[in-house]
């Protein structure tokens, strides 16, 4: 019998998806939602408080949307949306406010490192974690896979939770954060991490030259072909990137070819970008075809609403009665 546990998560549309999004989150999430009850949406209210265009922000969520379907996202099990599709995380967050205490928003990371950095903050930043709360409770998740900096929204959630059926009795279920097996840190074109704050990604779904382009400039250090590469950790970078691609036997082929020396970096990355877009290109392929036929999205997201309407409202019904009668 399938496990029927409720596994929730969101992704804010504020960049374009790149290589390290793939390995840290979108994959895993794929293959979690071939077994597992999963709703996912795409946080477009959450990407509000730090991005004012519009045309940006929809842009992201069709590439994030297509990207999903096009690595194949078994929309059985998913249940794929558009956060502001479904109106009652509004009105479920502005009833959350009421049993939030305003020293846990004060305790928030995100916020706390907004305001160190002396950065004006909204009042959506502020209450960022109201609305997560609501995201997670409307929909009953048991469990929300997130990036360690997210653990403590989901957590907040859970007090949220807390407090609220303290008073109003068992009304909300308790969500747990489920962090993922550490993908390690995927390096960008420089080296450090990837990132869209370091301007050093490489998009996910670039095309073929472009790909190739990026993949040559990641920076490597003046080792010879003869030498062999694995004696100081900046060596590896190209190989950290390889190891989430190839199968187990490339792996070990790779890395071979690292340690006993003979082959030079440009070889090296050559046979990195060989094998990387030997696994994208085919999602490529798929993430084209939607893109150029947006209607296509669009219809997958506004089932998906649909869907999680009849979840969300459900719930914010019980919210509702437990607080107004
Ligand atoms: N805050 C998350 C992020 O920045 C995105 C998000 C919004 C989310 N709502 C959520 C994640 C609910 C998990 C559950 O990445």
């Amino acid at each position: 019998m399938k496990d029927e546990k409720i596994v929730l998560t969101g992704i804010k549309p504020t960049g374009t998806p790149h290589l390290g999004n793939y390995v840290g989150a979108l994959k895993p999430l794929v293959e979690m939602a071939q077994t597992q009850k999963t709703f996912m949406f795409i946080a477009d209210l959450h990407a509000l408080n730090a991005m004012r265009d519009a045309a940006q922000i929809k842009q992201h969520t069709y590439e994030i949307a297509a990207i999903l379907m096009a690595l194949g996202l078994d929309m059985n099990n998913a249940v794929l949306f558009r956060q502001s599709d479904v109106p009652d995380v509004a009105m479920l967050s502005t009833l959350l406010t009421n049993v939030t205490p305003k020293g846990l928003m004060d305790r928030a990371h995100s916020y706390k490192a907004a305001k160190d950095k002396g950065l004006d903050v909204n009042m959506g930043l502020y209450t960022y974690p109201i609305l997560m709360a609501a995201d997670i409770l409307l929909y009953g998740a048991d469990e929300v896979p997130v990036g360690k900096d997210q653990k403590q929204h989901v957590e907040f959630a859970r007090d949220i939770a807390g407090y609220f059926n303290n008073t109003y009795g068992n009304v909300l279920k308790l969500p747990e954060p489920v962090i993922g097996a550490d993908a390690g840190i995927i390096p960008g074109l420089d080296g450090r991490k990837m990132s869209k704050s370091y301007d050093n990604i490489i998009p996910l779904m670039a095309d073929e030259d472009e790909l190739r382009k990026k993949i040559m400039r990641i920076i490597t250090d003046s080792a010879l072909p003869a030498d062999a590469k694995f004696h100081q950790y900046s060596h590896i970078r190209p190989f950290q990137l390889y190891k989430h691609f190839g199968t187990a036997d490339d792996i070990m082929n790779f890395h071979e070819k690292f340690i006993v020396g003979g082959t030079g970096y440009g070889d090296l990355k050559k046979e990195l970008f060989e094998k990387i877009n030997s696994v994208l290109s085919p999602v490529r392929e798929k993430y084209n075809r939607l893109m150029n036929n947006r209607e296509e999205i669009d219809v997958a997201l506004s089932d998906g609403a649909i869907r999680a309407r009849l979840v969300a409202s459900e719930t914010l019904s019980r919210v509702q009665t437990a607080m107004l009668g």
